[in-house]
């Protein structure tokens, strides 16, 4: 070697962090699904916010968690609103009160969000009544202008709601969401769009309408507790559980349709009767012998949420960040490649001060 050379510098271990998915937002800190729980969230350092979708009357699609809304809106206090509550059967079960889908987006934009649970978390209170129901394509614009502010790429993650029942009213979601995801640039192919769902038929079908022609979208099969069903196969008489799902002949099937899959977290790791850990589960295994990314949900820092070994003294409505920040460290160690929190800032810190 001559005195100009340098030494070569060793090759750097790839980076590669878990990503942190603002859970309808940073709904620890402000009403879920609004336009200000998803900012709060970026601003607290999600990679990817998470907007669940059902649809309007005049077929539009917004974010809310589920087509009822009395819980997360003001929807029963609007009295011209009142001959609109009605009792449906929504998955199979029979369900009261106010549905997106018998309202028009102009309606729906009356209303203001409020907190599903003030119990636990009475901090939320002090913005009731003042944000809207946010549309799909509101919520790609505010990602685009938060990645432009901060310089990095907001990414999504949109999860289709009650995607059978949809279909059944002639409001069929997959359709309205390529066309949505489309329209922008931004969608289209510059930040990574992760679509989501509890049911199986309906990300196949997405899978069969865009092939391989958008890369940067990922499907991704969401799983409930294990003795649980897909409603779409409740529907058609399927056997299978999602159990069957989370096998290693289950991941395979998944990976011929989908990327990454959403299990509930105490299918990766599940805890015993005083709340303590359990080793993990071969889910995490099984899955990326599949190929398949794993994005558990959800990881909550008050008291009410926390395995009872991290709880501390006082309500439920308590905050302890360090609890949850354990535990989502727990799942770090099992090998996890994002999870879903309701306080991203915890999750940030969880994954900044991860060591193996
Ligand atoms: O989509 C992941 C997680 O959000 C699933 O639970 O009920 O909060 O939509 P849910
Ligand atoms: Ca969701």
């Amino acid at each position: 070697m001559t005195g100009c050379e340098e030494e070569p510098k060793p090759t750097p271990e790839p980076v590669t962090k878990a990503l942190v998915v603002g859970h309808r937002g940073a709904s620890a800190l402000r009403p879920e699904h609004t336009l200000e729980a998803y900012r709060k969230a970026v601003q607290d350092g999600a990679d990817i916010i998470e907007p669940d979708l059902v649809s309007t009357k005049d077929g539009v699609l917004v974010a809310r968690h589920e087509n009822e809304i009395s819980g997360t809106t003001n929807v029963e206090q609007v009295a011209k609103f009142a001959d609109r509550k009605k009792t449906k059967m929504i998955d199979g079960q029979p369900l009261t009160g106010w549905f997106t889908e018998d309202f028009t987006l102009a309606e729906l934009k009356e209303l203001r969000a409020r907190e599903r649970i003030p119990a636990s978390r009475p901090g939320n209170t002090q913005y009731d009544g003042q944000f809207e129901v946010p549309t799909l394509a509101e919520v790609i614009a505010l990602a685009k202008e938060l990645s432009a502010q901060t310089g990095r790429t907001i990414h999504l993650y949109p999860e289709t709601k009650h995607p059978t029942y949809f279909q059944s009213i002639g409001l069929a979601l997959e359709d309205r969401l390529i066309t949505e995801l489309k329209k922008d640039e931004f969608t289209a192919s510059k930040a990574t769009v992760y679509i989501q769902s509890f049911e199986v038929a309906n990300l196949k079908e997405i899978r069969e309408k865009i092939g391989n022609s958008q890369p940067n979208w990922k499907l991704v099969q969401l799983m409930e507790e294990e003795t649980r069903k897909p409603y779409d196969f409740v529907k058609s008489g399927d056997s299978r559980t999602y159990a069957d799902l989370m096998t290693e002949a289950g991941m395979k099937e998944i990976a011929t349709y989908a990327n990454g899959v959403g299990p509930y977290k105490l299918s990766i790791i599940n805890v015993d009767s005083s709340g303590a850990f359990q080793q993990p589960t071969a889910l995490v295994r099984n899955a990326h012998a599949a190929g398949l990314v794993v994005f558990p949900y959800t990881f909550r820092p008050e008291n009410a949420f926390l395995p009872t070994p991290l709880k501390v003294e006082g309500p439920a409505s308590t905050h302890h960040a360090a609890g949850s920040i354990k535990e989502i460290q727990a799942y770090l160690d099992a090998g996890i490649d994002g999870f879903f929190t309701d306080d991203p800032a915890v999750g940030r810190q969880a994954v900044d001060t991860y060591k193996r």
